[in-house]
């Protein structure tokens, strides 16, 4: 499910360019927003009531506007207030969001669970975002099949119409995040019971769940593999506080880290971190949580072993930061991808830095630590992109990022925010940033 087409306002901002310098420890406090994985969810789950959703901390990044448009195209009105979107969907809530629109994000087919538990059906065109992997949707649509959807397929879509929607016992084969989350929010408003089993945990399903429930929704299991919803007949309106982002703030503690510099990183649940931390301690990183931010320093970085799984374990989201990382540490590092199958794309971008990473199949190994140097980088993807970024900070020379409409997606305000821990990075035309063969 990749090939995506960038919205227009992200397609405008391709042509930009980061040039980083290395070189410069980073210091100071830097805040997390919340979470682009649950305010995505959480706005199109606003569709499921035709009473007001207000949202709060809801992240500045280029994947919002495009969510906010595709609920506005099935109907919902829709307000934003710098981190505050407000939504009513209170009248003829349509159930084909635009189409090009859908192609743009990923996260657009979490559309599908709120349209067919609200309306009784929904559209879904082929979903863009990220290139990282096959990325299916067979998951979401055989669990709505349980709970009674027929499907009918179209050249570059499928249909689900469910006008009898009812629970059903659902095993999911993976702990899909996407999946879950659909069939949470399809069964919330479905007729009886739904149980799914080998549900996903992530922090941001926590999240969406928790919001449902104080919407009037009747969920057991939050957090754990097993989650029962009751269906009810109507959802109330709600006023909810965003999740902060967790893969943002893993982020931030690896830049701080790499750069041997000293971070607060604020407006983090240490908890939603426990695999993370382990492994940053393992690698040498000296991260102490309070109760809503972590510290962060490091000298000498150690050579570890980094596995990617569902939550609660290592998040594949902060697979490449963390091979940044580890081409710093002393000795042999290895690190195993499960969750998709080609995140390693971007490890050619970090040898032309001088990186020394072999890969076979799923697994890594780095070998720490090599002195990277400036090169041009493609951020193929929105944490590869933040990656590129991290080995530029310590990179001899100035690196440049191209494509950062990727970046865009995930991380406000990312330069702003490094340089005011002290990085010397600046925001270019691709015209200004050398355009130098990659
Ligand atoms: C979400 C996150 C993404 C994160 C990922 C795993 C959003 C918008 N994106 O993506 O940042 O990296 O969780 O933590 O929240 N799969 C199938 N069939 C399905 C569903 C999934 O084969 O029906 C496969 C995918 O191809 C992929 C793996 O399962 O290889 C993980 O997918 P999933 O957990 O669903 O992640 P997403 O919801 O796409």
């Amino acid at each position: 499910m990749s090939g995506a087409t960038p919205p227009d306002e992200t397609s405008l901002q391709a042509g930009e360019v980061f040039a980083v310098t290395g070189g410069t420890p980073l210091s100071g406090t830097v805040r997390v927003p919340g979470a682009k994985n649950s305010a995505l969810k959480l706005i199109a789950a606003s569709l499921l009531t035709d009473a007001p959703v207000r949202l709060a901390d809801v992240p500045d990044i280029a994947d919002v506007p495009v969510m906010v448009d595709l609920v506005r195209s099935v109907g919902a009105s829709v307000e934003r207030d710098g981190d505050v979107v407000e939504i009513v969907a209170d009248s003829g809530i349509g159930w084909q969001p635009e189409r090009n629109l859908m192609t743009a994000i990923r996260a657009s087919t979490s559309l599908l669970g709120p349209l067919v538990g609200r309306v009784r059906r929904a559209r879904l065109v082929r979903p863009g975002g990220d290139k990282i992997g096959a990325r299916g949707i067979d998951l979401h649509l055989s669990g709505l099949v349980a709970m009674g959807a027929r499907l009918e397929e179209g050249p570059d879509h499928v249909d689900v119409l469910a006008p009898d929607l009812h629970g059903a016992r659902i095993t999911l084969e993976y702990a899909s995040v996407g999946a879950t989350e659909n069939l949470v929010m399809a069964a919330v408003l479905a007729d009886g019971v739904t149980t799914i089993d080998n549900a996903a945990r992530e922090p941001e399903i926590q999240d969406l769940c928790r919001m449902l429930v104080a919407m009037g929704a009747s969920i057991d299991g939050i957090g754990t593999g097993t989650v029962t919803i009751q269906g009810v007949d109507r959802l109330e309106g709600v006023s909810w506080t965003v999740v902060p982002d967790r893969i943002e703030a893993g982020t931030w503690m690896v830049a701080a880290a790499i750069t041997a510099g000293d971070v607060l990183v604020d407006n983090v649940r240490p908890a939603h971190h426990e695999m993370l931390l382990r492994v940053l301690d393992r690698a040498g990183v000296s991260v102490t949580p309070e109760r809503d931010h972590v510290r962060v320093t490091a000298q000498d970085l150690l050579a570890t072993r980094v596995l990617t799984l569902p939550y609660p374990g290592f998040p594949t989201d902060m697979q490449p930061q963390m091979m940044v990382l580890l081409t710093q540490a002393h000795g042999l590092s290895q690190c195993t991808e499960n969750v998709f199958e080609s995140r390693y794309s971007f490890v050619d971008e970090l040898r032309r830095m001088g990186a020394d990473i072999t890969v076979e199949g799923h697994h890594a190994v780095i070998r720490g630590p090599t002195t990277l140097h400036g090169a041009h980088l493609d951020a193929l993807d929105i944490r590869a992109g933040a990656a590129g970024v991290l080995a530029g900070l310590v990179a001899t020379g100035t690196t440049h990022v191209h494509d950062i409409h990727h970046v865009d997606r995930g991380y406000p305000d990312f330069a702003g925010r490094l340089r005011a821990l002290g990085a010397d990075i600046e925001r270019l035309p691709a015209s200004a940033g050398a355009g130098e063969p990659r």
